[in-house]
């Protein structure tokens, strides 16, 4: 169910360590098998060591061993459903491919797209076969 996931982000949001952006963040991923994996936005005083919610469920369910996903959840509390930052679309698309992304504001809006359109013309691993050596 959509909601359940959206569910599992709400609820993982309320962990979000946010004392410098103020901004709290709770994302849920779910695998081939229906398994979810949950995270929230940890942040820290050198800032640029904080660690998204999405690439937290998504690291949490690899370093369990699962590889294949189908969906993620997003939850903020911005105006609008804010989008997964450009690192983690490209750890989402290296890891999970063209996933649905669900996003989703605690005033209700919500969208719901796949990575592709998130993330086009997507730098991946095929370039470094056919890179030129030099
Ligand atoms: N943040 C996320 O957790 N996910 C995103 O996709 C965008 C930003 C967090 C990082 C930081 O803790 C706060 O939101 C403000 O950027």
């Amino acid at each position: 169910m959509q909601n359940d996931l959206i569910a599992s982000a709400t609820d993982a949001r309320l962990h979000a360590i946010a004392p410098f952006s103020g901004f709290k963040v709770g994302a849920a991923i779910e695998t081939a098998a229906g398994r979810v994996f949950t995270g929230c936005n940890v942040e820290n005083a050198s800032l640029g060591l904080t660690v998204c919610a999405e690439r937290v469920a998504l690291l949490k369910a690899l370093s369990e061993g699962e590889r294949t996903f189908t969906r993620i959840a997003v939850v903020t509390n911005a105006d609008e459903p804010a989008t997964p930052c450009g690192a983690c679309r490209q750890l989402l698309w290296e890891y999970c491919g063209n996933i649905s992304v669900q996003m989703q504001s605690l005033n209700g809006s919500a969208l719901i797209i796949r990575l592709e359109e998130l993330f086009p013309r997507p730098f991946g691993s095929g370039y470094l076969s056919t890179g030129k050596s030099d």
